[in-house]
């Protein structure tokens, strides 16, 4: 294998969105209500964790599908971060989902559209081209919940072909689709604590049995396995370590995608080839430098930097 291709990371978003928010001083319901300002942002899990692996300086391409109405919104910022492009590009225009900000309240409505319909062919197209890049890459990302239409078993599919060209994949989605994903046997999976729930089927009242799913996910062929969980950090295990890892404090901006920016600081150890624990201080930080910025804005190398002393990590005895 080339060296090169031991780094390359690659993330899959399959239902991505423009995130258009708008900004009120007061939001009445029913009445006319006059934009104070508003923000467009790329959106979709796969490109969140693009953007925080390239503001660490690595490079990352990213895949999946856009609607070719509207894919130079996309187009004008992937080259401006300077993230490869290999995405998809399908008939129509990829949604717009809007948020809605009361500035007196704080108050989120948000309102979202289901997305583009996809057909086989497209399906088909996506898997020739993730095969094309597991010809270069090593690390692939495959995060995000699946478009309505595509068959529940895609990233087990996607998953079984990418592990055929020795890539090592990073699955972070719930419900059916992670269930049937699991099957293939992804190389690490992100689960928040709910999702952990629901795919073991009964509540985790306490840090044991928490750890006991952990143990279940790792001797059933799960190489590492991180369940986040929110402010309280994550627990972060492989074949040898169970590691309890607990953020930095640091002033909450805004929690979404933290768990973009946790999977983007694992992935970003793997490529560095990093130790699990180092790995585990790495993705901590760098989701809490996430957590310190607005929106799903990713933070800087020298501010994940300063955190990562202030990572406490506990390992429990396997
Ligand atoms: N308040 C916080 N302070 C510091 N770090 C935080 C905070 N909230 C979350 N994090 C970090 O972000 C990580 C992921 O958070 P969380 O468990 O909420 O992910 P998630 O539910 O998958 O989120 P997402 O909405 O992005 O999918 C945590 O493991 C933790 O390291
Ligand atoms: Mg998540």
């Amino acid at each position: 294998m080339n060296k090169q291709k031991k780094t390359k990371i690659v993330t899959i978003t399959l239902n991505p969105a423009i995130d258009q928010t708008l900004y009120f001083s007061q939001f009445h319901v029913g009445q006319v209500n006059r934009v104070g300002r508003k923000c467009l942002d790329p959106a979709g899990k796969g490109i969140n964790v693009a953007k925080v692996i390239q503001s660490l300086g690595h490079d990352v391409a990213v895949s999946g599908f856009l609607g070719r109405e509207n894919a130079y919104f996309f187009e004008q910022y992937f080259q401006a971060a300077g993230i490869s492009d290999h995405f998809i590009r399908v008939d129509g225009a990829t949604r717009v989902n809007t948020k809605i900000i009361d500035e007196s309240t704080g108050q989120v409505s948000e309102i979202n559209f289901p997305g583009i319909q996809y057909n086989a062919s497209n399906f088909q197209e996506l898997k020739n081209v993730i095969m094309q890049l597991a010809e270069e890459a090593k690390l692939f990302v495959l995060s995000g919940s699946l478009p309505g239409n595509a068959p529940l078993d895609l990233y087990r599919e996607f998953t079984e072909i990418l592990k055929s060209y020795d890539c090592k994949v990073f699955l972070d989605t719930s419900g059916g689709a992670l269930a049937e994903g699991l099957k293939a046997k992804p190389y690490a999976i992100k689960p928040n604590l709910s999702e952990l729930e629901q795919l073991i089927g009964h509540s985790l009242e306490q840090e044991r049995d928490v750890l006991n799913a952990v143990e279940t996910l790792i001797s059933g062929g799960i190489a590492k396995v991180v369940i986040s969980l929110g402010g309280k950090g994550a627990l972060i295990a492989d074949g040898r370590q169970r590691l309890l890892v607990r953020p930095p404090d640091v002033r909450v901006s805004s929690t979404v995608g933290a768990g973009d920016a946790l999977v983007a600081g694992m992935v970003y150890g793997e490529a560095q080839g990093m130790s699990l624990e180092e790995q585990a201080r790495w993705a901590t930080a760098v989701a809490a430098a996430s957590v310190a910025q607005p929106g799903t804005q990713a933070g800087q190398l020298y501010e994940v930097e300063k955190l990562i002393p202030n990572v406490i990590i506990k390992e429990w005895e396997v």
